[in-house]
């Protein structure tokens, strides 16, 4: 017998029937996207090395660390996307999307790879669903994007979270606030590796957990207490705005985010039910990124939502299933004669739009019944073959027992009605 092998370390799966939660859960968080009017975009899985390198910073772990980097056979070096913002500003501008209606508005979804060291709710390959506001910096849109994230949270059920939110600041007040926190550091007694960190980017010490270094940044000056007026109004401006919206949230001055491309609005969702891995969802603006990245000097804003933590976070707060069961009917042919008439009301019901399977093979009553109890269908359809030559069939209520005799019409209409799998319809 040849050797058995393994899904990669750090990477989850989804399977049936949990699997139905996790496209349940993706749903509710892609809702708020299309009803905001975002469009969706399907971005490649690898890009350029040198795009994450440039768009999510050399300084991040997940850029120096953690990407899974490969040389293609042309000798081009490309890496697994570790996040979508840098992917999709590579598509606006390669596609000149931006010359089009402002803000441009898209969502994406799908998994994406970091190499980090694999535990509950840190994987290798983790799952997203993304907005991105391009080319607009009204506060109205930063309050649009925030209430957007927390609707997909709330619509998968989830009531206790947190949003986390400060402001990191522009162009004009964020480099001599690196400075004054760059001397500030200085005067502390941190190891080589931190010192230079704090050289490279001193923001980043602030997320230190160490309790040693923590201990020393109590009197740290904070970002928030230096920002320009124009940041500083902007800012109040945002939390206005999510007052009128009726988002409530807390102020984290102290919030470091893993990737380098924030300015100003900066937001993290945590779940206090999740332990070491609480972020949940996170995003903010990124003023500078598109021109970094070689197109035009315009602001954006947008959220990644993690799908998986999402699910976790789910299960913590003990939440009933978000989906509904697969099928909605169960067909039982019994006897020889009836395989046709089964495959006939099966092909009827789904043209109906009526989710539906059946017992396959020659299955007694008892194992069928038992099987149709175990789809979660509402009803099972038992096709009889005296009952058949009279032109009916059994149509048994599997939640109240009750039974009754129909014709393959009369079956069709009264569950098509019944069902509600219609109104289903698309919603993956
Ligand atoms: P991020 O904070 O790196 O942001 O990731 C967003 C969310 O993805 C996290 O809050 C977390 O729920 C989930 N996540 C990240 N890493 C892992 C992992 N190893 N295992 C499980 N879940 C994980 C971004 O990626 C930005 N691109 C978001 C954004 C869009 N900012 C502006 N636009």
């Amino acid at each position: 017998m040849s050797a058995t092998f393994q899904a990669p370390k750090g990477v989850p799966e989804y399977l049936p029937p949990a699997s139905a939660e996790f496209l349940a859960v993706r749903r509710a968080q892609t809702r708020p996207a299309e009803l905001a009017g975002y469009g969706y975009v399907e971005l490649p899985v690898f890009e350029d090395t040198a795009l994450y390198a440039r768009g999510v910073g050399e300084s991040t772990d997940v850029v120096s660390k953690e990407m899974y980097t490969f040389e293609d056979r042309g000798g081009r070096s490309l890496s697994l996307r570790p996040e979508g913002t840098a992917g999709v500003m590579r598509s606006v501008i390669e596609h000149n999307l931006h010359r089009g209606q402002l803000p441009v508005k898209i969502w994406y979804a799908g998994p994406f790879f970091r190499a980090e060291r694999p535990q509950k709710g840190r994987y290798r390959q983790l799952q997203q669903v993304g907005v991105e506001a391009i080319g607009s910096d009204d506060p109205r849109l930063d309050a649009e994007v925030i209430t957007m994230a927390d609707q997909g949270f709330r619509a998968c059920g989830l009531t206790r979270y947190q949003l986390l939110l400060t402001s990191l600041g522009c162009a004009t007040c964020r480099p001599p606030y690196r400075q004054l926190l760059q001397q500030f550091l200085d005067g502390l007694d941190l190891d080589d590796a931190t010192r230079q960190r704090a050289a490279l980017n001193p923001l980043r010490v602030l997320d230190d957990k160490r309790d040693s270094v923590q201990a020393q940044l109590v009197d740290a000056p904070l970002m928030a207490d230096h920002l320009c007026t124009a940041c500083v109004e902007h800012y109040e401006r945002v939390r206005h705005f999510l007052r009128v919206a009726g988002v409530s949230w807390d102020e984290a001055p102290r919030m470091v985010r893993g990737l380098d491309y924030y300015t100003r609005t900066t937001f993290e969702f945590v779940h206090p039910l999740l332990g070491a891995q609480s972020a949940i969802g996170g995003g903010g603006r990124y003023d500078g990124l598109m021109s970094s990245l070689g197109g035009p000097e315009l602001s954006g804003i947008g959220y990644g939502l993690g799908t998986d933590r999402t699910l976790l976070a789910r299960e913590a707060e003990g939440l009933a299933p978000l989906a509904s069961p697969a099928v909605s009917v169960f067909v039982v042919p019994l006897g020889p004669g009836t395989g046709d008439m089964a495959v006939e009301v099966l092909g009827r019901l789904r043209a109906a739009g009526v989710a539906c399977t059946s017992s396959f093979g020659a299955r007694g009553l008892k194992g069928a019944m038992k099987a149709a109890d175990r789809s979660g269908a509402r009803w099972a359809v038992i096709i009889g073959e005296d009952e058949l030559a009279g032109g009916t069939l059994q149509v048994k209520d599997l939640a109240d027992g009750t039974q009754a005799s129909m014709t393959p019409d009369e079956m069709v209409d009264s569950i098509a009605a019944q069902s509600g799998d219609r109104k289903k319809e698309g919603t993956h």
